[in-house]
């Protein structure tokens, strides 16, 4: 399982990534959990320890370890540095999970452009396209690190989104991005529904037969997120639904 969510900023994003992952951790199924929204709070959803999470250094901070992995590369860029030991040096283990933040993707311009979004490249690429673990992206909607080498990676983009205009707007959005960088599987995923008018508007807003699941508002999820500790995440803190939305994309074990 290959996933990258993406959506309008506090559609839900990390939280369904984070109860895809719960899905994944409870079976005992290695997976990467990788925070790709510069905005990065996947951690704490998923209530890992917040002090062992403010020791994972994003990926793209970490610049003696790109600068090595591209030596002697001089004017020229390796496209492909090896990075199997960034998997395993610079993440945080819950369970079956591995935890890793990427860091913001860096714009043209910089003068560091090239290798940086090259060593980015090179470890989406690793864990989407060689590596047999599975796989939760959490994506800004911008989607960004993605290039079309790692899409083919990218089994299915669930785009989060609550029923209002502007989230359905942002969502169409994505979802063209996505068809640009030719992924093979988009579908929609419609969050904090309260009504049968929010059912009906998504309903009416997006392409029917690319609407996965609409989830509902839940009370719950919200008053986890007041809490300043949140403690490891668990069955009760997921999702009524997401269980349904995970085998219906193929999550193993039972
Ligand atoms: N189904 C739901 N029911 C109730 N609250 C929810 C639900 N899904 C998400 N939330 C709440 O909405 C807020 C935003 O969710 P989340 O952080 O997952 O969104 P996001 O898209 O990752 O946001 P950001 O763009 O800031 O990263 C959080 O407070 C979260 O607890
Ligand atoms: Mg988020």
């Amino acid at each position: 399982m290959k996933i990258a969510v993406s959506g309008k900023g506090g559609a839900g994003k990390s939280t369904v990534a984070a109860n895809l992952l719960y899905c994944l951790k409870s079976r005992h199924i290695p997976a990467f959990a990788i925070d790709a929204d510069p905005d990065a709070n996947l951690g704490l959803v998923l209530g890992l320890d917040p002090e062992k999470l403010a020791a994972v250094p994003p990926l793209s901070e970490l610049q003696e370890v790109i600068a090595g992995k591209n030596a002697g590369g001089g004017a020229f860029v390796s496209l492909n540095p090896h990075v199997e030991d960034i998997l395993e040096d610079y993440v945080l283990h819950d369970g079956s999970i591995r935890f890793l933040k990427m860091g913001g993707i860096k714009q043209g311009g910089s003068a560091c452009y090239c290798k940086e979004n090259a060593f980015l490249n090179a470890v989406l690429t690793s864990v989407l396209l060689d590596r047999p673990e599975a796989v939760v992206l959490d994506m800004s909607a911008g989607i960004e690190h993605l290039t079309r080498g790692t899409a083919r990676g990218v089994e299915l983009m669930l785009v989060v989104v609550e029923p209002t205009r502007a989230g359905v707007t942002t969502a169409l959005a994505v979802e063209r991005l996505a068809s640009d960088l030719a992924l093979p599987r988009v579908a929609f995923v419609g969050n904090k529904v309260r009504s049968q008018a929010d059912r009906d508007f998504l309903l009416a807003s997006l392409p029917r037969e690319r609407i996965l699941a609409l989830l509902p508002f839940s009370e719950a999820v919200l008053e986890r997120a007041r809490q300043a500790d949140r403690g490891s995440f668990g069955k009760e803190d997921l999702i009524p639904g997401i269980e349904d939305i995970y085998q219906q994309i193929g999550g193993g074990g039972s």
